[in-house]
Formats: C-alpha cells, sequence, structure tokens
C-alpha cells in the first residue's frame, strides 16, 4: 500500500507533491499509525462536507483523546462540546442561527468604515523606512482587533481577551509546552472568560446591544443559552477569526511578490484584488486539511469506517484538484470558474467568510501604492510546522515609498 510522509521539513516546505501523489493514486488513504482516512479530490471532498448524515463534526472525543488520563480535562470538555463548528443537526443550526446575523454580506459591509479606520490608523504607525515585521505588525494585530470591535467588545479588552483565547486555542495544538502546562493556562483562561462575561452581563458595554456579544448575553440571561455556550463560541469565533486571516493575508503578499505579472496585473486594475484573494486562498488555502468523523460503520469508496472513526478532508489539494482547476499549480487572478474550498461546504460554511475577504481586501488595497518594488526579505519562506493550517512563520517585506 502506497504510504505519504506527513511530516518532514520538505514536507512543510511543500507539502503539494504529497498531496497530488495522494490525490492521484490513493484518493482514500488509510495512515496507518492514526487510523485516519484522508480525503484530497475536489469531488470526493465536496461530497463528504455535503453528507452530514453520515460524517459528523462532532470530533470532541477525538481531540480529547490526544490528553494523558491522568489530566483533568472536565471544564475544558464542556467548552469543547458547545462550539459551533464541534456540534451537528438541530442543535448546530440553533447556535448557528444565533452568530448568522452578525456576518451575513450585508452586515459585513456596515463594517466597512470601521475596518479602514482600524487598517488605515494601523498603517499610519508604521516605519516603512525599515523592514516590516508582516505577521507581528499587520496580519496578527489587524483582524485580531476587528473582530472584537465586531463582537462588541469593548477596545480596551482587546489584548486580554486575545491572551484568553489563544491560550485555550493553544491546548490542542502542537506547542513546544508540555500538555500539562497548556492545559492548567486552558483551565485559566477558561474561568477568566466565565467570570469575564458574566461582568459583560451585569455591567453590558455601552452600545453592545446590537453587536453579537449584546445579543448572545440576551439569549443567555434569557436561559436560551447556557454560560458555556456563550463562553464556546465567543472563544470559537475569535480563534476562528484571527488565526486565519492572518495567514489570508500573510500569504496574499507571499503570493503576490513571487508572480509580479499577477502583481503588476492587480496593480493595473485594482477591481481584480477580491480575484487574487480568492486565487490566494486556493493556492496556499489558511486550512489546509479539516476533519469530520465517521457518524456509523460505513463504507467510503471501499474503505470500511467504523464509528468515530477520523476523515482528513484535504481542502489544499481540493484547491489544486486538475479536474476542476486547469494547470492548478499556476496563479491566475483571473481564474474564476468552480469556488475553491477554502471555507469549506454546507452546514458548517465558514460564518465569517465577508468578513475574512473584506479585511484581506481593504489591506491590500490601502497597501497598493507600496507594492511596486516591494521585496519578501527572508526567503525560502519558513513555514510553520503545523500541517492542518497554512501560514509562515516569519515575513519580513521591505516596502516602497509610495
Ligand atoms: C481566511 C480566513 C478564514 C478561513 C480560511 C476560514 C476557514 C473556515 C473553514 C474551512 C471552516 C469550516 C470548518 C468545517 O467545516 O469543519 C470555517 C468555519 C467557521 N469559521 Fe472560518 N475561516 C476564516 C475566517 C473566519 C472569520 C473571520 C470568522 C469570524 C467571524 C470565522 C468563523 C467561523 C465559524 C464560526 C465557523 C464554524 C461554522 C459552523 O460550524 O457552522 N472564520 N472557517
Amino acid at each position: 500500500m502506497a504510504h505519504y510522509v506527513l511530516h518532514g521539513p520538505d514536507y512543510i516546505a511543500d507539502p503539494y507533491p504529497t498531496y497530488r501523489a495522494m490525490a492521484e493514486d490513493s484518493p482514500v488513504w488509510l495512515q496507518p499509525e492514526t487510523g485516519h482516512v484522508y480525503i484530497s479530490r475536489y469531488a470526493d471532498v465536496k461530497s463528504v462536507l455535503l453528507d452530514a448524515a453520515n460524517f459528523s463534526n462532532n470530533r470532541v472525543q477525538d481531540r480529547l483523546s490526544r490528553v494523558p488520563d491522568d489530566i483533568p480535562v472536565q471544564c475544558l470538555a464542556s467548552i469543547l462540546h458547545d462550539r459551533l463548528v464541534m456540534t451537528d443537526g438541530p442543535r448546530h443550526r440553533m447556535l448557528r442561527v444565533k452568530m448568522r446575523d452578525a456576518f451575513t454580506a450585508a452586515r459585513v459591509r456596515t463594517y466597512a468604515p470601521m475596518i479602514q479606520e482600524v487598517i488605515g490608523d494601523h498603517l499610519d504607525g508604521i516605519d516603512w523606512s525599515e523592514p516590516v515585521d508582516f505577521l507581528k505588525e499587520i496580519a496578527l494585530p489587524i483582524p485580531s482587533k476587528i473582530i472584537l470591535l465586531v463582537l462588541g467588545f469593548p477596545p480596551a479588552d482587546v489584548t486580554q481577551l486575545r491572551q484568553w483565547t489563544s491560550d485555550f486555542y493553544n491546548w490542542l495544538a502542537s506547542s513546544p509546552d508540555s500538555i500539562e502546562v497548556r492545559t492548567k493556562r486552558a483551565m485559566d483562561a477558561t474561568e477568566h472568560m466565565r467570570d469575564y462575561v458574566a461582568d459583560q452581563l451585569r455591567n453590558p458595554p455601552a452600545d453592545s446591544e446590537d453587536s453579537l456579544l449584546g445579543h448572545l448575553l440576551q439569549d443567555e440571561s434569557a436561559g436560551v443559552l447556557t454560560d458555556d455556550e456563550v463562553v464556546a463560541n465567543l472563544i470559537g469565533i475569535v480563534n476562528a477569526a484571527h488565526e486565519t486571516t492572518t495567514s489570508l493575508m500573510a500569504n496574499s503578499m507571499i503570493l503576490l511578490l513571487q508572480h509580479p505579472d499577477q502583481l503588476r496585473l492587480m496593480l493595473s486594475d485594482p477591481s481584480l484584488i477580491p480575484g487574487a484573494v480568492a486565487e490566494v486562498g486556493r493556492l496556499e488555502s489558511p486550512s489546509q486539511v479539516i476533519s469530520r468523523v465517521a457518524a456509523h460503520d460505513l463504507d467510503l469508496q471501499g474503505v470500511s469506517l467504523r464509528a468515530g472513526q477520523l476523515v482528513a478532508i484535504n481542502l489544499a489539494q481540493a484547491n489544486r484538484d486538475p479536474e476542476v482547476y486547469p494547470d492548478p499549480d499556476r496563479m491566475d487572478i483571473t481564474r474564476g470558474g468552480s469556488p475553491p474550498l477554502t471555507f469549506g461546504l454546507g452546514e458548517h460554511f465558514c460564518a465569517g467568510t465577508a468578513l475574512a475577504r473584506l479585511e484581506t481586501e481593504e489591506l491590500i488595497s490601502m497597501l497598493l501604492p507600496r507594492l511596486p518594488g516591494a521585496r519578501i526579505l527572508n526567503e525560502p519562506i519558513d513555514w510553520r510546522p503545523t500541517p492542518a493550517f497554512r501560514c509562515p512563520r516569519e515575513l519580513l517585506i521591505q516596502f516602497s515609498a509610495p
């Protein structure tokens, strides 16, 4: 049986040849060490994402199985259980309705002036004569500030909230810290978030009635949502919103500066910016691999799956499927055609798609005057060693004077 190495420096630098071989030779591949099944063709990915009856989002057990038995995780488990992206069926629909209004395309358009102001103020504070640490100075702080303003948190609390949510997020992510240390931090962060939300309930921030935070707090006091559901989904949205958008912004700079013909095209016609962002998402999908578990024993194209077995869904390769995207590795900001699966598909389609696109498009549009002649100073790119998530570890850019 074919074997694919999904770790190591060569794979992290360029996972796509491995993915291409997997899609061609083993479209449903069982990884012997983990028992996870990989799918990577566009048609297969699409059909699994649209088949909620057979493939469940409840991966809580899988996540918890990574924590040693002697570490108490009960309070964290309940937060995982309540997260939108971990729920199925009617419960998922109930929670999703609560989030929906804040992120519709029409609502997101009303955030545009705020987004422009946050980005403009931020860019005004940068010393452009020096190399810019793009992640630290631009792509991390901007989405994080925007999502907290969209949710309705007081701007003064932004740094603290970001710390708590990332302590929770890092609990199950790969990190140099031990699982004991990460678990302790995640528990502390969750407790602080619970207290914080309780405080907000007692003293709602000014002008918050019409924000997502305001709506969630009203639902909580009316007994429609529990404390844990509110905390879990606030943490979930903040995490879902900033790391991924950071990556889309950074990958946009990388691909545009590495493809001067496409950059020139975009500079000559800025109406191509949305197409450029879609093409970046296709070629360097921030969420490379997402997952489902088999809802019951079933057969997936001749491979038997047991209930609970994990299916790794390779969005990155589906987005480079040659059956769907001719010459799939070529960057073409005018490509159009089938929508890439960058933001998923079906019931769990990313709730923040319109927001992430708008932020990234606005950022590129404000950076336009500085892009002709801009250079990446740390090539080859050092990518984070996290296969499910594609983002550089560092990105130094010398921008031009406008
Ligand atoms: C470039 C940026 C982003 C990318 C690539 C991205 C990607 C994704 C993907 C692939 C999913 C589907 C997960 C699955 O089916 O298991 C998802 C779900 C989700 N995303 Fe995003 N996302 C981005 C930005 C955002 C932002 C800005 C928000 C905040 C509003 C957000 C909130 C969510 C939520 C709440 C879900 C869960 C939806 C559900 O389960 O019903 N995302 N995202």
